[in-house]
């Protein structure tokens, strides 16, 4: 007999023992149970028909000789007829790709049945759930949740005691460091402190109303000690004269204008997280797996740190 034939008995009789062990079970036998005998039966089928049709087409390719006129260029002696794309397989094609954005947006991958899916509808169940059992907390607890974060997530830069690791990052224990504010000052400023898109102007935008001309350089280092200092010292009269239009004569801010340089508020925190912050010092990456709770929590930490 043909080879090729006795390869898809074989194939076909393993298979076959295959499904019929699966289905029996481990009672052995069928037990006359009908979905059981139909289950078997339909497999037979589809295993006599695959195997014999895929038979059928490896016997063709062995014997076919083709026709048509073949393209110009060919790869290592191996050429390409020139075929138009089959209409019904061009659509089956484009349906796939539609199907394939359709499972993969709507789909199975991120609805319940699938890991995924069941993943995030976890995820936020216990998101809600944490919602509901600290939406309450205030005061000396949201502290403490905020120092519990910060341990976990900002310590690495800020170091355990918040003063920023010489350097590494910006200390915490004080608002502002003076050469954050000169930065700040000479550069401008568009970190989005306030949530919102206002810049902080550069030193060309910045006048002095006392004087009436732009902000100088010893104007600048007076104003940035004073800022520093917790807003006392020499430096006063610049303040006043170019910054108090915006933050405010006591350097508490403005909404929608300028954030506070006097000390750290939850909110500036919080779009701290969200948006993430570039100056003198370094980059301080964007925290936005933080939940809005975490982001009060740890504000409420760093707020009563300088205080
Ligand atoms: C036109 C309004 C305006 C004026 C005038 C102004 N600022 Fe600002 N300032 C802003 C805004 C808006 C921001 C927030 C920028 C941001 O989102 O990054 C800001 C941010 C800052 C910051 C950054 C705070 C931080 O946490 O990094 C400092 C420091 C500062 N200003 C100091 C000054 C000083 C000192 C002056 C006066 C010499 C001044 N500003 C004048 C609007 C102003
Ligand atoms: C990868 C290091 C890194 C990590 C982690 C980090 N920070 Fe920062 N952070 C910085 C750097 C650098 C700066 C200084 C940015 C600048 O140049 O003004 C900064 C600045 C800040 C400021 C000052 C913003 C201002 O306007 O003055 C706050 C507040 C802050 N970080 C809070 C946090 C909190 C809260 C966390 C943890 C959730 C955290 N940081 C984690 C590096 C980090």
């Amino acid at each position: 007999m043909n080879k090729l034939y006795l390869w898809g008995i074989i194939i076909a009789a393993l298979m076959l023992l295959f499904t019929y062990m699966s289905v029996a079970g481990s009672e052995g036998g069928l037990n006359g149970d009908i979905v059981n005998i139909l289950a078997v039966a339909g497999a037979v089928a589809l295993v006599i028909i695959t195997v014999f049709v895929v038979i059928k087409y490896v016997r063709q390719m062995q014997t076919d000789t083709a026709d048509g006129q073949l393209a110009d260029e060919q790869w290592d002696g191996i050429g390409e007829y020139l075929n138009n794309v089959p209409t019904g397989w061009a659509i089956m094609f484009l349906l796939t790709m539609v199907w394939g954005m359709w499972y993969f947006i709507i789909g199975y991958p991120v609805n319940a049945y699938s890991q995924i899916g069941e993943y995030n509808e976890d995820t936020q169940a216990h998101n809600e759930k944490f919602e509901t059992q600290y939406a309450s907390i205030t005061g000396s607890r949201l502290i403490e949740m905020g120092e519990s974060v910060f341990l976990a997530e900002c310590k690495i830069c800020h170091g355990i005691s918040a003063d920023g690791i010489d350097g590494k990052a910006a200390n915490l224990n004080k608002r502002l460091e003076a050469k954050v504010v000169k930065h700040v000052v000479e550069n401008g400023s568009n970190n989005h402190l306030l949530g919102t898109e206002m810049p902080m102007p550069d030193r060309n935008g910045l006048f002095n109303n006392n004087t009436g001309a732009l902000i100088t350089d010893a104007e600048i280092d007076a104003v940035s000690a004073y800022v520093a200092n917790g807003m006392r010292g020499a430096g006063a009269d610049v303040f006043a004269g170019a910054c108090a239009a915006c933050h405010g004569e006591d350097g508490k801010g403005m909404e929608y204008v300028a954030p506070n340089v006097a000390a750290f508020t939850t909110e500036l925190v919080a779009n701290v997280l969200t948006h993430g912050k570039k100056g003198a010092i370094g980059q301080m990456p964007k925290f936005d797996r933080l939940n809005a709770k975490q982001k009060e929590a740890v504000g409420a930490y760093i707020t009563s740190l300088s205080k």
